[in-house]
């Protein structure tokens, strides 16, 4: 008797003929019906020939011997168990042999036979799921924390992270998934240090780039990052033509820009995220004042994700309520400011590196929404259309999104003063944007 591991079924392609009496572990089972390998019982006549590389094993601690290769004519069921147990695994990129041995089912991205993937697309895996696939490029906090949260949601096929860094994305990928076993949650999680794998992805959050340094504006930032966004932007333009892109890459207006314009995707596939991010900063500081809980604070933070950073307070409520009326104006414009500054101030308390959890949150959220068709308004940087009056650039604005990025920009009631300040923040960001490279 044999037992057949998940480890033998990687290695079968179509048919696994097993020996009358061999246990075939649940773990293979479920990778046999992923694959669509059928386990049947045979007899020794009905195997065909397995090719098979020459195998050198590995050197084992306080062992000499060289374990033989079989012979083809050896083959039985049984020689082919062992013949499976003995024979080198073929590459497994960044599995661990502890992962291996245990015979987990291997993600689809570690598979040895690139095809496989491919394959297990047309019987049912990851490429027949309906759900969409979402890639998040930049494994750093704010990436690897976005990719949590959406994960987190089960809304998502697949969720792809990808950085430069050799093994780091593949590393965090492997650990997020370990969780799914805690969490629940059922959207695969794979990781790559190739843009290739954003192929076919169905939304795109952009975090790769360099964060500032206390001191720095995020303007500081614009020529570091834009060499990265518009390698980002290029491959994209090719291999995933048909994305929703929410960039997050600081400075935000001009990456939005720059990623629109090296992509090729039309406007309303493009946004960026920072009006989220600076809406539930006024909201969370607002509510430490005590006068409502965040989540019943409502507000829009538009114009730009910096100084000219416009929150329309007519718009405001807290508990449903003109928020004017709840809190003294020369407190409400502090509160706009430190909402402003937040970014500074988190950075010059970590001293290294910019502030994750908020940004995340804000670039998951905006995905989450397209992906599950709420179409709540939200703030985002969006090419404005010369909406408000202002000069048709990248632009904080109320939006509604759809499952194809932006479905329309919202005309909501704003003061004449709180109109001008949009104005006056489109054209400081168009003047920013013209000196782009
Ligand atoms: C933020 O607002 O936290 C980010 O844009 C990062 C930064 O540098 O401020």
């Amino acid at each position: 008797m044999t037992v057949i591991t998940a480890e033998t079924v990687a290695r079968a392609d179509g048919v696994l003929i097993i020996a009358k009496g061999d246990v075939v572990t649940p773990l293979a089972r479920d990778l046999a019906n992923e694959r669509g390998i059928r386990i049947e019982i045979g007899s020794a006549s009905d195997i065909p020939p397995v090719p098979r590389p020459a195998f050198t094993p590995a050197p084992m601690a306080g062992r000499t011997t060289p374990v033989a290769p079989q012979s083809q004519s050896a083959r039985s069921p049984m020689a082919l168990s062992f013949a499976a147990r003995v024979e080198a695994p073929r590459q497994l990129g960044a599995v661990s042999g502890a992962l291996y041995r245990r015979g987990a089912p291997v993600p689809a991205h570690m598979w040895p036979d690139p095809g496989a993937s491919q394959r297990n697309s047309s019987r049912g895996g990851v490429g027949s799921d309906p759900r969409p696939k979402v890639a998040v490029v930049g494994a750093g906090h704010v990436g690897a924390t976005t990719a949590l949260r959406l994960v987190e949601t089960s809304l998502f096929s697949k969720c792809t992270m990808i950085d430069i860094v050799p093994g780091l994305a593949e590393g965090l990928a492997l650990d997020m998934w370990h969780s799914a076993g805690l969490r629940g949650f059922t959207t695969r999680v794979e990781g790559s240090d190739s843009l290739d794998a954003l192929r076919g992805a169905d939304y795109i959050v952009m975090t790769a780039g360099r964060p500032r340094k206390p001191g720095m504006s995020r303007t500081d930032l614009t020529g570091v990052n834009a060499e990265i966004v518009g390698a980002v932007a290029d491959k994209i333009r090719i291999v995933a033509p048909d994305a929703v892109v929410v960039v997050v890459t600081n400075p935000l207006e001009e990456m939005t820009e720059l990623m629109a314009r090296r992509s090729g995707l039309p406007d309303s596939r493009v946004l960026g995220m920072a009006g989220v991010l600076d809406t539930a900063r006024f909201c969370s500081l607002v509510a430490l004042t005590g006068i409502a809980a965040p989540g019943a604070v409502k507000a829009l933070a538009l114009g730009s994700h910096g100084p000219e950073m416009v929150i329309p307070l007519s718009l405001a409520t807290a508990n449903g309520q003109p928020i004017e009326g709840q809190l003294p104006p020369p407190e409400l414009k502090a509160i706009v400011e430190r909402a402003r500054d937040s970014g500074a101030e988190v950075v010059s308390l970590l001293k290294t590196g910019s502030a994750y959890f908020s940004p995340a949150e804000s670039a998951a959220s905006m995905v989450r929404a397209m992906a599950s068709g709420d179409d709540t308004v939200i703030a985002a940087c969006v090419k404005s259309g010369g909406a408000f009056g202002t000069l048709n650039t990248r632009l904080g604005l109320p939006v509604r999104l759809g499952r194809q990025g932006v479905r329309e920009i919202v005309n909501l009631p704003m003061r004449p003063d709180e109109v001008s300040a949009l104005i006056r923040s489109s054209e400081s960001i168009a003047g920013r944007i013209a000196e782009l490279p």
